[in-house]
């Protein structure tokens, strides 16, 4: 198994990243069989598809390791780094850029949504940004990469340009028989906390983007902010139901008891059954309670880390000099099969 998994760093790190993803990268750390292997980086890289400040830019980079470390992410154990310092990585997608169709590229949701009405006032690398996602995966013959669902489009554009980068290019071998350059991706998505939505609308996706800051629980809030979000979050006014089929159409409710959910390790339906016929007066508290508890150790430990910027540019570098090595072969066989010639 080789697992590789990217985040942004701008902004902070939220709730819906950490049940979607980033839990899911630290059980995946902690249960890696002997010979498999985990990266995980920083998508600086990625970043700079939409306005930004370089300087926050630099900050949020240090501040996303730290948040990674403080989840759980063991830098003696995983290969942790941030794009910027593997040159490979936009060397490949360069390469995939003679493969990757515009076809393809105009059909992905998040341009869609990105550019807006304003196409033509986009960013290039907004446009090809899921090219550059599919060279952060296929630079490392990677078989699972651990994804909220929002990035499971990109992904599957991931497979198609390896599969036809292969198809066009890999070399055949005496028999006849390919020898793939990549190999094909697959997206692993959490069947619980998938997608945890604003606390401010249950129809959007909680996000670093959005304006209002109470929209969001970050990693880094303190207990009476979390408190405070998690009593203020839109709700309806009827008890929780009993059993699953009674939150159909009632998105904010179904958000709240899916967080439950996801924190206390349980499925929906057993907090259905111990919280059914409570009000939201008595289930906001309870589910405050268990954010805090687990939110606890995670801030104290990002506070720490963020003590010592020179031990974080460390861990990076090493990170990056590890990532490097792993990288070249696989860009290498790509060079090679295009017919590029490099002395
Ligand atoms: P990013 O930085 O937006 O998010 C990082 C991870 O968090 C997940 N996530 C969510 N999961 C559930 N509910 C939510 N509300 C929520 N919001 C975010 C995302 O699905 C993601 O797993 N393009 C990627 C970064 C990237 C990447 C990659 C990921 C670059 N290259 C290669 C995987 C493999 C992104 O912007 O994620």
């Amino acid at each position: 198994m080789r697992i590789v998994s990217g985040i942004q760093p701008t902004g902070n790190l939220h709730l819906g990243n950490y049940l979607g993803a980033i839990r899911n990268w630290v059980r995946m750390q902690d249960e890696l069989a002997e010979g498999s292997e985990a990266l995980f980086f920083l998508a600086d890289l990625h970043a700079i598809s939409m306005p930004h400040d370089p300087e926050a830019l630099r900050r949020g980079t240090l501040e996303m390791a730290a948040a990674l470390v403080a989840c759980g992410i063991d830098p003696a154990r995983s290969v942790l780094f941030n794009q910027a310092q593997v040159p490979q990585h936009a060397e490949l997608q360069w390469l995939l850029n003679g493969t990757a169709r515009m076809g393809w590229l105009n059909r992905m949701t998040q341009w869609k949504d990105k550019a807006g009405k304003n196409r033509e006032g986009a960013s290039v690398a907004l446009f090809a940004y899921p090219v550059l996602q599919a060279a952060d995966v296929l630079l490392y013959q990677t078989t699972h990469v651990p994804v909220g669902e929002d990035q499971k489009q990109h992904l599957e554009l991931a497979r198609d340009i390896a599969q036809k980068f292969n198809n066009d290019f890999a070399p055949k071998d005496e028999n006849g028989e390919e020898a793939p350059v990549f190999t094909l991706p697959e997206p692993y998505i959490p069947p619980v906390a998938a997608r945890i939505m604003s606390l401010r609308d249950g129809t959007a996706k909680m996000s670093k983007s959005d304006p209002s800051d109470m929209s969001r629980i970050n990693l880094t809030d303190d207990p009476d902010e979390v408190m405070k979000k998690v009593k203020k979050a839109k709700t309806d006014p009827e008890p929780l139901p009993s059993e699953r089929e009674g939150l159909d159409g009632r998105a904010e409710a179904l958000n709240l008891v899916t967080i439950y959910a996801a924190l206390a390790d349980e499925p929906v339906d057993a907090v259905l059954a111990t919280h059914g016929g409570q009000g939201f007066g008595a289930f906001k508290p309870a589910l405050g309670e268990l954010l805090v508890e687990t939110l606890r150790p995670i801030s104290s430990r990002f506070a720490e880390l963020m003590q010592d910027r020179e031990a974080l540019d460390a861990i990076l570098a090493r990170g990056a000099a590890k990532a490097r090595e792993r990288a070249v072969p696989t860009l290498d066989a790509a060079y090679t099969a295009l017919g590029l010639v490099r002395g």
